[in-house]
């Protein structure tokens, strides 16, 4: 059997070096100059979502390309694969069926021979019918009292998902009940975050895939303690603790009923988890109906990418526009920069969402890849990131591609705010693209001094996402659009998305500190030099 040519020796990658050694330096004021109706002609208005990607340093002939890549790397099958139930995570022998956890009721979609969907839905009555318990006051705490607080435990997927969409679906949340997250093994997020809260009026969702997760289930020891300090009764425990996992056995170890216990399934990876039980806390924050709503959402995007022609589905076109800058021209990290205060951890979120699923470095066999596979994510809302490191963007030598995400109408109608918010929101790709040239600028009079200083070079790259309104719907849209715009990238890099062996080294190294930290006397220490002094002087300080 001869062995597959390394994707950057394939036909249709060569084609795409060499279109881009065409085009590489042709400027997007030309490209709009010699196309007229590129603005419109350039963009996708499908399922709710208006991407314009113009402002990219492509043509149509760069598109075509990309597509004939996508056509050629097997996206199609390997899509259906997924949403099928195919084991697609092979170094795991897992399903990646996170798309089961939105499919309508009645949907058939088989694991190891048996129908995943009803169990999806199970959960999901079990989960809307403990929401509206809390909701309406109807669950009380060991001594009567109806629940104020809700504290999500959990790291990672199990953190950031709910987190993130907390915040970003707040607008629509029950504002009598206060909602914490805490993930760090730093007691500092867990003592802040019980700090005035009262035992009696809280409840701890303790969210972990594994329920071995050293993180959580350290803070949810402390919780545990702090529970019983104050109520005193082991019998508590089941009125203020309730375990979202896959792992049934270690939930009960920990001393968390079963019947407490919202399940999931090994098929739903941590970073892809948030619409299963991971969401609990969204759930009772936003209730079922817009949970229901949010996963609709999330079920119209995963048709579309599903079904629709690559040139005008919305994940693959913008996986493909990324991968034109991460492998071609050399870009380094995707600026991803919600112009909405809701959507402050979104870009947090992304970083586990991409960086965990396709920050890999040797194909499905094993094999060594000779190209760069996925990028650095980052940003913070607008407009705050502008007067921070838009500078570097717009002047500095790196080239950032970004993703501008905005809503046509605001949840909070001040004044003139959300003109404002969107005047800044149209006019940072302008500038981006368009630039300042030195002459525009000797125009305006500048002294001569300070023409090349104010001289804005632009041809730096932006998708503009334009959406209604943040709605539960609209999230669900947008995080699906991301899920699958990573996979579309894992596809054709041909790496598996969907493990993350690369964490495990560190937490074993860890796990073997720790006692040397807390050993009463002078431990070996058969780490590197560095390591064995760095440990040494901790343990000398940390006693003063
Ligand atoms: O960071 C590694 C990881 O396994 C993530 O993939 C996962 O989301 C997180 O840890 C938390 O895992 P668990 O939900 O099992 O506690």
């Amino acid at each position: 059997m001869t062995a597959e040519p390394s994707l950057t020796q394939t036909a249709a990658w060569k084609a795409l070096q060499s279109h881009y050694d065409k085009i590489a330096d042709v400027h997007l004021r030309e490209l709009f100059a010699t196309e007229a109706d590129r603005g419109t002609k350039l963009s996708l208005d499908v399922v709710g979502l208006y991407l314009d990607y113009s402002k990219n340093r492509l043509t149509a002939e760069t598109i075509s390309l990309l597509v004939e890549l996508a056509e050629a790397s097997g996206l199609r099958e390997r899509i259906g694969a997924m949403f099928s139930g195919e084991k697609i995570n092979v170094t795991e022998d897992r399903a990646v069926l996170h798309t089961a956890l939105r499919a309508p009721e009645g949907s058939v979609i088989n694991v190891d021979g048996e129908n995943v969907v009803p169990a999806v839905h199970a959960v999901l009555d079990k989960m809307s019918a403990f929401a509206a318990k809390i909701r309406g006051g109807d669950w009380l705490g060991y001594t009567g009292k109806p629940i104020k607080n809700v504290v999500n435990v959990g790291i990672g997927g199990s953190d950031l998902g709910p987190a993130m969409a907390y915040d970003a679906l707040k607008h629509y949340s029950d504002r009598n009940l206060h909602f914490s997250f805490v993930s760090n093994i730093d007691g500092t997020d867990m003592a802040e975050a019980i700090h005035d809260l009262d035992p009696e009026e809280t409840l701890f969702i303790i969210a972990s895939k594994t329920f071995t997760t050293q993180e959580t289930l350290t803070n949810a020891h402390t919780a545990r303690l702090w529970c019983l300090e104050a109520l005193k009764d082991d019998a508590a425990i089941a009125k203020h603790f309730v375990a979202l996992s896959t792992n049934a056995e270690e939930v009960s170890k920990f001393g968390i009923d079963t019947e407490n216990m919202f399940e999931f399934w090994d098929w739903v990876g941590g970073r892809y988890s948030f619409d299963s039980a991971i969401g609990l806390s969204l759930m009772i924050a936003i209730g079922g109906d817009n949970f229901k709503e949010m996963l609709a959402g999330f079920h119209e995007m995963d048709t579309h990418f599903r079904t629709a022609p690559f040139e005008q589905n919305l994940p693959v076109l913008m996986a493909l526009i990324n991968l034109w800058y991460n492998n071609f021209f050399g870009a380094e990290t995707q600026a991803v920069l919600p112009y909405d205060h809701y959507l402050g951890k979104f870009s947090m979120y992304l970083q586990q969402l991409d960086m965990e699923s396709n920050g890999k470095r040797v194909t499905l066999d094993g094999t060594p890849v000779d190209y760069q596979t996925g990028p650095i994510v980052w940003g913070t809302p607008g407009t705050n990131g502008q007067h921070a490191y838009y500078q570097l963007i717009h002047q500095g030598r790196k080239l950032i591609p970004c993703d501008f995400i905005g809503f046509c109408q605001s949840l909070n109608p001040l004044g003139d705010h959300h003109d404002k918010l969107m005047a800044n929101f149209f006019a940072q790709p302008e500038a981006l693209a368009f630039g300042k040239m030195a002459e525009e600028v000797k125009a305006d009079g500048v002294a001569e001094f300070q023409i090349s200083h104010r001289t804005f070079p632009g041809n730096r790259p932006t998708n503009t996402i334009l959406i209604d309104k943040l709605t539960p719907g609209a999230l669900g849209k947008l995080i699906a659009l991301y899920e699958h715009k990573v996979f579309t990238l894992g596809t054709i890099w041909r790496i598996n998305s969907f493990d993350q062996w690369g964490v495990e080294l560190g937490k074993v190294l860890a796990k073997r500190i720790v006692p040397e930290l807390s050993a009463t006397s002078e431990p070996l220490l058969e780490h590197d030099s560095s390591t064995n002094a760095l440990i040494t002087r901790y343990r000398q300080l940390k006693r003063k």
